[in-house]
């Protein structure tokens, strides 16, 4: 997936335009591009491969560009490697025409051949360039014109945004399946990606629908349908501030947001839990649908599905119906047992990832009722989802996930003692004593962040291992497999985690003399066994750092060579808890390790590809 970002205004674009890909970057950053239109020097592109500074440099933060109309571009390459070739803005070959585009054409092959057979020259792998291309060979003084035969012609999808040097008092916009935001400035106008890049300049937005296509100008913005008939668009007022997606004096956004896990899940959670119950007013379901339920389904892709795995312990415990966790990559290709009777929960930081959007609209077209749980307001997954539950963690920058992902864990567990309620499988003292305890939870995560010395200690004991293994059972093991992953991304440390009962079936003969295992012994019901596998695992060389609750420190300290402790808690809420260490721990070993921590090598924020 890609960022862009477009201005149309008063004031020389091409440094709002950087400003805007800087916060943009995460969402891709192996090379940038900017088109500018300047009454002297016309249309100017510059593009460079490599991350944003490169292209800020080239034309010195802004001040090389002339003109008050641009589109820029921040890239993760899916046709054709990083280079300056293939960076966008792509050029229509006339000179006229610059396009900025996140998505996938699918049928890019098929025009690009046909456009070579009439001639056309093309100067990239990209599959963006035939919308350049295609629009310049339909353009016969009409831009929208064009831009309206274009979008009939070209399959998959996009996020565009077009400038023509005909037409330097607009720009052009259109979406289909990838989120673009239209912001109204005062005598100035933007579209993006996201409300990130252009929260400094207006808060007042409005987002795209799929088929849409908008002209922007200095004074205003005309949305149309896919039938060019003009739409009135309700614009909202965004309820966050620029410091948030800011990085506030910390030296990465991913530990900023590590920090402000208390504040999110407190902002999850606390207006849901009123007088001892959940309130989930306005959702939609109700209890005689929960109730005729014959399974549920929690479908996502990496951390969101470890929320996933977390949750099916959880809700199959609240509410004794069966729940199955499954990668949406997998579910919509697998002919899924969904019908009527099954909830399919989606859950989604960005609501952009297009194997849970596709995941999504099988479970629809197979009849399910499908709940989102959600981060950013109005993206694609809220939208097409029949019940919506937002996580309210504010902007998350940082590639790997941290406070959405806590959010997204108080979320689902809301909704559990929701469902559960409705279906009678909860007293009203279980719940005021559950509800008693999530409202803690804010300030046990506060308590273990007052003493990230320690695991920043832990880090450094055990940050040059190449292969790590983390163990646990039940909630510890769908711990260890977030933990795991946070480790791996950021650090680039080859890491596992097993289910601890499991190890001994194979995996076992990877521990040898210094093999660190992380062993997770947190869920009390189970700790005995922990303690067996510890002592299996260190009686085969590992060196063991261990993770369990207060309550047990004593006992696990007599076998593990380094011990984390958190608070005591209930059982349901030991992976909020649990994940938060293990974040740190993942943070400072790629500190260590001089990784670049917010934007990690290969990956985006939000995958919006197969
Ligand atoms: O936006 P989503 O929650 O749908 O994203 C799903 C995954 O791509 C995401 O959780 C990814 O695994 C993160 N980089 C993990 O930190």
């Amino acid at each position: 997936m890609c960022g862009i970002v477009g201005f149309i205004g008063g004031e020389q674009a091409a440094p709002v335009l950087l400003d805007g890909l800087r916060r943009l970057e995460y969402r891709g950053y192996d090379s940038a591009g900017l088109a500018v239109f300047g009454e002297q020097q016309g249309l100017q592109l510059v593009k460079a491969k490599g991350r944003l500074a490169v292209l800020s440099d080239l034309v010195d933060g802004g001040a090389k560009l002339e003109g008050t109309v641009g589109v820029g571009h921040t890239r993760w390459a899916t046709h054709g490697e990083p280079s300056d070739a293939n960076s966008h803005p792509h050029l229509s070959n006339s000179g006229r025409i610059a396009v900025v585009h996140n998505g996938i054409i699918e049928n890019y092959m098929e025009i690009k051949e046909y456009l070579q057979s009439q001639g056309v020259v093309f100067h990239s792998d990209t599959d963006t360039e035939v919308v350049a291309q295609l629009l310049d060979y339909y353009y016969q003084g009409d831009l929208v014109e064009a831009t309206f035969k274009v979008l009939h012609r070209i399959e998959g999808s996009y996020a565009l945004g077009i400038l023509c040097s005909d037409h330097p008092g607009q720009l052009i916009a259109a979406r289909k399946d990838s989120p673009l935001v239209l912001g109204y400035g005062e005598g100035c106008n933007f579209l993006a990606s996201d409300v990130t890049a252009l929260i400094k300049y207006t808060k007042t937005v409005s987002y795209m629908e799929d088929g849409e296509l908008a002209i922007l100008t200095r004074d205003g913005i005309q949305v149309y349908d896919a039938l060019l008939q003009p739409v009135e668009k309700e614009r909202s007022t965004v309820d966050w501030d620029i410091a948030d997606a800011e990085k506030g004096g910390y030296e990465h956004f991913m530990f900023k947001e590590i920090m402000e896990q208390p504040e999110a899940v407190r902002k999850a959670i606390a207006p849901h839990i009123q007088n001892g119950q959940v309130v989930l007013d306005g959702l939609g379901l109700d209890a005689d649908f929960l109730q005729s339920l014959s399974r549920l389904y929690i479908v996502a892709c990496g951390s969101s599905y470890h929320v996933g795995v977390v949750g099916k312990y959880q809700l199959e415990q609240l509410l004794r119906k069966p729940v199955e966790v499954v990668l949406a990559s997998e579910f919509r290709y697998s002919n899924p047992l969904v019908d009527e009777n099954s909830l399919v929960i989606v859950i989604s930081q960005s609501g952009e990832t297009l194997d849970t959007m596709a995941a999504l609209r099988e479970a629809r077209r197979l009849g399910a009722k499908t709940l989102a749980i959600v981060n950013v307001v109005g993206s694609s997954i809220a939208k097409e989802a029949d019940y919506v539950l937002y996580t309210w963690a504010g902007p998350e920058i940082a590639v790997a996930t941290t406070k959405a992902y806590s959010t997204q864990l108080a979320v689902l567990m809301l909704f559990g003692i929701w469902t559960a309620r409705l279906l009678g499988r909860l007293t009203p003292e279980r719940e005021a004593e559950l509800l008693g305890e999530m409202l803690r939870i804010p300030d046990k995560i506060a308590e273990i962040l007052r003493h990230t010395e320690e695991i920043q200690y832990y880090a450094s004991l055990y940050f040059n291992h190449e292969s790590i293994f983390f163990m646990g059972r039940n909630l510890d093991y769908a711990m260890g497999l977030e933990g795991s992953l946070k480790l791996k991304e950021i650090s680039y440390i080859h890491s596992e985690a097993y289910a601890a009962g499991e190890l001994k079936h194979g995996t076992i003969s990877l521990i040898e003399d210094g093999t660190l295992v992380v062993a997770l012994a947190s869920y009390a019901p189970l700790f005995d066994k922990d303690v067996s596998n510890v002592v299996e695992v260190k009686s085969r060389g590992a060196r063991v750092l261990g993770l369990t609750t207060r309550s047990r420190a004593e006992e696990m300290a007599k076998h593990a060579d380094s011990l984390i402790v958190i608070p005591d808690t209930d059982l349901m809420f030991l992976p909020s808890l649990a994940i938060v260490p293990l974040q740190l721990f993942a943070y400072y070993v790629a500190l260590m390790r001089g990784c670049d921590i917010d934007k990690p090598r290969n990956l985006a924020k939000s995958v919006t590809v197969e």
